[in-house]
């Protein structure tokens, strides 16, 4: 599947993208979506290169973004302002200035001190910003704890027995418009009773909220969709149906109430491999090690989370298999792609492929030790 004789000619390490498999896993999003004519505004933190966000822009996605950088991103590759929703429990002045100027479709926002700022900011400019009001549900995601947001104990969030009283506020300040409520429970969700759950908080929260005389046009459920990372030939395209299909099942919107959620793992992290080089190969008494030319700065997600990701000697094979810890060459132990993994018999300059890694990949790199940050290459342009 991968073209490995063009790959010899590239500077490894590199990320590779199967865009083919970008555009259907994309389509398939979308159209699962659009049977209930739900809204993805996909997240632009698991991958914000240019060449797919334009795609994605293109195929009629919203966008989700964490920073202004975010936003000047999305803006340039094609989204439309009152597609983006713009999130993080941080966001500075000169960042907010930057959306209420091209007026987006909200800002999700985290606590009451966040709401009065942007209010002042917009009063200045005699604007009205739309507002979500993202609510903590406290609901478990059962996924790794450095990527769970929707518990009493994270930072995210509007906890519920504040909610009430922030939105009364937000009625009254007079350059806020309240259009949304906005939920996140945490990434990498492989099960769906999550998912059930916060839409059952969800049309509790709704009610509590409508009793005290607060509406509002838009329910936002956040991303979190898991991905198959064992399986990335078997399981290329992540389960939207079902989860769609669960969020329709259980969440009661109101009359003309739009549903929108926020994609990022799922469109983006099967399409996407770490390709790198075999450096040397180092058979000790008690471990056989393969050094690859690939490290913790190009894709750090097993070094920070304990994450998995496939690894595979896509070279032409040699038959016999031997087992081996797979390095990279930071002075780091945690500097460790997988231990005790099956490889074929692998050799100096053999190819790997570290598989489901076109989300939180590329975009978590950094120069740590001076290397250089890794390039992309597409499918077909190489
Ligand atoms: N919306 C909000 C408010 C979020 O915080 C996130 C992810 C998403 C949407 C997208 O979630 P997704 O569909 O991708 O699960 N670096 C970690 C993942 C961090 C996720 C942070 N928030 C990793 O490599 O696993």
């Amino acid at each position: 599947m991968f073209p490995v004789e063009k790959f010899r000619s590239l500077p490894t390490p590199f990320y590779f993208y199967d865009v083919a498999l970008f555009r259907r896993t994309a389509q398939a999003a979308l159209s699962e979506a659009q049977k209930y004519g739900y809204i993805i505004h996909y997240a632009l933190k698991a991958n914000a290169g240019e060449k797919l966000l334009r795609l994605l822009s293109g195929m009629g996605f919203g966008a989700d973004c964490v920073s202004g950088a975010e936003v000047q991103r999305a803006l340039s590759c094609g989204f439309s302002p009152e597609s983006i929703a713009f999130a993080g429990v941080g966001k500075r002045d000169d960042e907010i200035n930057l959306g209420i100027d091209h007026r987006i479709f909200s800002f999700n926002c985290e606590s009451e001190q966040e709401l009065e700022v942007i209010n002042e900011l917009a009063k200045a400019k005699g604007a009205v910003a739309h507002v979500a009001l993202r609510i903590n549900p406290n609901v478990d995601a059962h996924t790794h704890a450095h990527i769970t947001t929707g518990l009493d104990e994270n930072k995210f969030g509007i906890n519920l027995w504040q909610l009430l009283d922030v939105a009364k506020k937000v009625k009254q300040m007079s350059n806020l418009k309240l259009v949304c409520i906005h939920f996140h429970i945490g990434s990498q969700i492989t099960e769906f009773s999550p998912f059930t759950e916060l839409c059952a908080k969800v049309n509790e929260l709704q009610g509590q909220l409508e009793q005290a005389g607060v509406t509002v046009e838009h329910v936002n459920v956040g991303g979190g969709l898991g991905v198959d990372y064992e399986h990335p030939a078997e399981h290329s395209v992540p389960e939207f149906a079902a989860y769609f299909a669960t969020l329709n099942r259980h969440i009661k919107l109101r009359p003309g109430q739009q549903l929108h959620c926020e994609l990022g793992r799922s469109i983006v992290a099967q399409c996407g491999s770490l390709i790198t080089q075999c450096l040397y190969v180092k058979e000790l008494q008690k471990k056989n090690f393969v050094v690859v030319d690939a490290g913790m700065t190009d894709l750090i997600r097993p070094a920070l989370y304990g994450a998995y990701h496939k690894i595979e000697n896509i070279t032409p094979q040699r038959a016999a298999e031997k087992v081996y810890d797979v390095v990279g060459p930071i002075c780091e132990s945690s500097d460790t792609f997988d231990k005790d993994v099956t490889l074929p018999q692998t050799q100096r300059g053999d190819l790997m492929a570290i598989r489901t890694a076109g989300a939180y990949g590329e975009v978590m790199a950094s120069r740590y030790n001076l290397r250089q940050l890794p390039k992309a290459f597409f499918s077909d342009e190489v």
